[in-house]
C-alpha cells in the first residue's frame, strides 16, 4: 500500500515533530513510524494535527531496546531511518553524563545494529535503504571570536539577510574539521557519529550524517534559551544569562532544518556529511534583547520595559564560545537554502509561544507525561 516505510526516531521531540509533520503531509505514499520513548522532552501534543493521518503510526519504544526495534523493523518492512532521538540539553549532560552516553552512544549503536541485522536478512540487503543520523555542530568544538564587534560574513543566506548579518570570526565549521567536543552532550553525539561512519566503512551500511546549528521555533522544550526566555519575559521572571552573554550561536528556523533533512534524505550522497546552518550568528545578549523587545511589543508593554530582567549568572562549565556553520556544500550540491529571514522567524516564534501558553504550562508542569504514561503504560 505504501511506497516505503520510514522510522523517524525522536519524532515526539522538538525537531523530530517538525520532521514527522513534514514527511506525513508531503508524502502520503510513505508510511511514517514515529519511534519515541517519550522522555521528558517527548510530547505527543506536538503532533495533534497529524496523529489521525492514515500514513502515520506512533510506537513508544526505547532506541536501546535492540530486540523491540528489530521486530518493529521486520514487521513494518522499514527501508529508511531518520534518527533524531537523543538527550539534547547541554546543561543536563553536565549533571548526568551517563544518560547521555546511554541514549546517544549506546542507543545509536543499538539502532544501527538492528537496521544492519534486518537489512542483511533481505535478498536485496542494503539496496535502496538509508540510515540518516541527525547530529550537531557542537561536535566540532568551539570557534574563536577573532572579531568581537563583528565583520561582514563571507556569504549571506535568507536567514542572515535581515538587519543583523555579522560574523564574529573568519573561521567556520566545515565538514572536514576534526571533532573536538567539549561537553558530555557533544562528546556523546560525536561518539554516535563515529559509530554511524564505522557502520558504513565496516559493513557498507548506507549512512548519511548531518551536523546542524542551533534550531529555534515552535514546540521547543522551555529549558533551551529561546523558549525559556520568552516564557520568563512574559511572566516577568529573571533571565539567567550565562557569563557575559557574549557567546555566539548560529540560529536556524526549525522548519528550515526539517526541509534540509527532507532534501538530504532523498538526494544526499551515501557516506557524506553535510553541515546545515543559516550563516546567522548572534551573541546571546543581542538575541535576548530582541526577545525582550518582541515580547513587550506583542503584549502591549512599552518596548524594552523588561530589560531589567537580564540577570548575569555563573557561566556554564566548559561553555563553547562561538559556533558558526559553513553550509555552502549543502547549498551548492543540493540547492538547499533557509526560507525564512531571522527577524520573521523570531516574530513567528515569539507569537507561537505567547499564543500557546497552555502548551508551555503543560510541559513545564509535566502534566503531559502523566497523561501519555497512563495511555502507553502497558503497550
Ligand atoms: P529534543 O530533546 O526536543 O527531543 C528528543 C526526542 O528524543 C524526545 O522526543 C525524546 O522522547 C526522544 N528520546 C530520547 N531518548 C530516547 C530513547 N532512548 N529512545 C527513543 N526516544 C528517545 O531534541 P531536539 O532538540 O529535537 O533534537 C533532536 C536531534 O537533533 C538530536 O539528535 C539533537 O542532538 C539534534 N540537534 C538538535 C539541535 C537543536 O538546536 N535543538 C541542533 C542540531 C542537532
Ligand atoms: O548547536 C546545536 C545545539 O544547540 C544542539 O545540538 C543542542 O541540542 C541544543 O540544545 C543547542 O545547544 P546550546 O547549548 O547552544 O543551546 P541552549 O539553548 O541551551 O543555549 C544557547 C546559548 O544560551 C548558550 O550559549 C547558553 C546560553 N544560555 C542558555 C540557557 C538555557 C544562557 O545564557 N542561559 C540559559 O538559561
Amino acid at each position: 500500500m505504501f511506497d516505503r516505510t520510514i522510522i523517524i526516531t525522536g519524532g515526539a521531540g522538538f525537531i523530530g515533530s517538525h520532521v514527522v509533520r513534514l514527511f506525513v503531509n508531503k508524502y502520503p505514499n510513505y508510511k511514517i513510524v514515529n519511534l519515541d520513548k517519550l522522555t521528558y522532552a517527548g510530547n505527543l501534543d506536538n503532533l495533534k494535527d497529524i496523529e489521525d493521518k492514515p500514513n502515520y503510526k506512533f510506537v513508544k519504544m526505547d532506541i536501546c531496546d535492540f530486540e523491540g526495534v528489530l521486530k518493529l523493523m521486520q514487521q513494518e518492512h522499514v527501508d529508511g531511518i531518520i534518527h533524531l532521538a537523543a538527550e539534547s540539553h547541554v546543561d543536563r549532560s553536565i549533571k548526568d553524563p551517563f544518560t547521555f552516553a546511554q541514549t546517544n552512544v549506546m542507543g545509536t549503536l543499538s539502532l544501527l545494529q538492528a537496521a544492519k541485522t534486518y537489512w542483511e536478512s533481505l535478498p536485496e540487503k542494503f539496496e535502496g535503504k538509508r540510515f540518516y543520523h541527525i547530529s550537531t555542530d557542537e561536535v566540532y568544538g568551539a570557534l574563536q571570536m577573532t572579531h568581537p564587534e563583528g565583520i561582514e560574513p563571507p556569504f549571506t543566506t535568507k536567514a542572515s539577510s535581515g538587519k543583523h548579518h555579522l560574523a564574529y570570526g573568519e573561521k567556520f565549521f566545515t565538514e572536514d574539521l576534526k571533532y573536538q567536543p567539549h561537553s558530555p552532550y557533544s562528546a556523546s553525539k560525536a561518539g554516535s557519529d563515529h559509530f554511524v561512519r564505522a557502520f558504513h566503512d565496516t559493513y557498507g551500511m548506507p549512512t548519511i550524517v548531518t551536523n546542524c546549528s542551533n534550531n529555534y521555533g515552535p514546540y521547543q522544550f522551555p529549558e533551551k534559551l529561546i523558549p525559556l526566555f520568552i516564557n520568563n519575559i512574559r511572566h516577568r521572571k529573571p533571565l539567567p544569562v550565562y557569563g557575559k552573554g557574549e557567546n555566539v550561536r548560529d540560529w536556524l528556523y526549525v522548519v528550515d532544518h526539517a526541509r534540509a533533512i527532507d532534501i538530504i534524505f532523498h538526494k544526499g550522497t551515501i557516506a557524506e556529511t553535510y553541515n546545515i546552518g543559516g550563516f546567522n550568528e548572534w551573541k546571546n545578549i543581542d538575541i535576548i534583547k530582541v526577545l525582550i523587545n518582541t515580547v513587550d511589543r506583542l503584549l502591549g508593554r512599552p518596548e524594552g520595559a523588561d530589560m531589567d530582567l537580564i540577570t548575569y549568572v555563573t557561566d556554564r562549565a566548559g561553555h563553547d564560545l562561538r559556533y558558526a556553520i559553513d553550509s555552502t556544500k549543502l547549498q551548492r550540491e543540493l540547492g538547499w537554502e533557509p526560507s525564512l529571514q531571522f527577524e520573521e522567524g523570531i516574530e513567528k516564534t515569539v507569537k507561537w509561544y505567547l499564543d500557546n501558553q497552555a502548551w508551555v504550562d503543560n510541559v513545564t508542569s509535566g502534566e503531559y507525561q502523566k497523561y501519555y504514561d497512563s495511555m502507553y503504560r502497558n503497550r
